[in-house]
C-alpha cells in the first residue's frame, strides 16, 4: 500500500513578503530537500483569516494578528516530503524571534512576536485543515523526473 506523502501549509505573512524574505523562505525549503505542491499570492479578507485562526480567537492578541495578516497580500504555499510537518517547523523557528534560534527564519529575520514572518502548521492534522481552507482547488499533481534518491 502506497503511503500519503506528508505534506504542511506555509504562509509567509505581509511582513515577510514586504520586506522581499519570498526568494529566500522558499529557497530554504527547497535546498532542504522539500518539494512544493502549492503557491500563491493573495490578499486575506478578514472573515478568512479569522477562519485560519479559530483556535486563538479567544486569544488576548486575536484581533491584533487578523489585522496583521490582512494588512498586504501573503504567500501561501504546500510543502512535502518526509516529516515536512515538524522539520518545516525547526526551519521556521519558535514562535517568539526572540526565543528563535539563529539559523531558523525567525531567528534570522525577526525580532517582534506580532510580525513573525511566516506560520507553518503545527501538526498533520491541522496541515490537512489549512490545505483544504487554502486551497480548495486542489494542488497541482506532478512527478519529479529526477531520481527518487536525490531526496
Ligand atoms: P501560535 O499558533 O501560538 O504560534 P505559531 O505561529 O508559532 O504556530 O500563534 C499564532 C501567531 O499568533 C504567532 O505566529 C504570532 C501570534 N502571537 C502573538 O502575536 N502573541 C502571542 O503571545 C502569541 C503566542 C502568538
Amino acid at each position: 500500500m502506497e503511503v500519503e506523502p506528508e505534506q504542511t501549509f506555509i504562509m509567509i505573512k505581509p511582513d515577510g513578503v514586504q520586506r522581499g524574505l519570498v526568494a529566500e523562505i522558499i529557497a530554504r525549503f527547497e535546498r532542504k530537500g522539500f518539494t512544493l505542491r502549492g503557491l500563491k499570492l493573495q490578499n486575506v479578507q478578514q472573515s478568512f483569516a479569522e477562519k485560519h485562526y479559530e483556535d486563538l480567537s479567544s486569544k488576548p492578541f486575536f484581533r491584533g494578528l487578523v489585522q496583521y495578516i490582512v494588512s498586504g497580500p501573503v504567500v501561501a504555499m504546500v510543502w512535502e516530503g518526509k516529516g515536512v510537518v515538524s522539520t518545516g517547523r525547526t526551519i521556521i523557528g519558535a514562535t517568539n524571534p526572540a526565543q528563535s534560534a539563529p539559523g531558523t527564519i525567525r531567528g534570522d529575520y525577526a525580532i517582534d512576536i506580532g510580525r513573525n514572518v511566516i506560520h507553518g502548521s503545527d501538526s498533520v492534522e491541522s496541515a490537512k485543515k489549512e490545505i483544504h481552507l487554502w486551497f480548495p482547488e486542489g494542488i497541482v499533481q506532478w512527478t519529479s523526473s529526477l531520481h527518487s534518491w536525490i531526496n
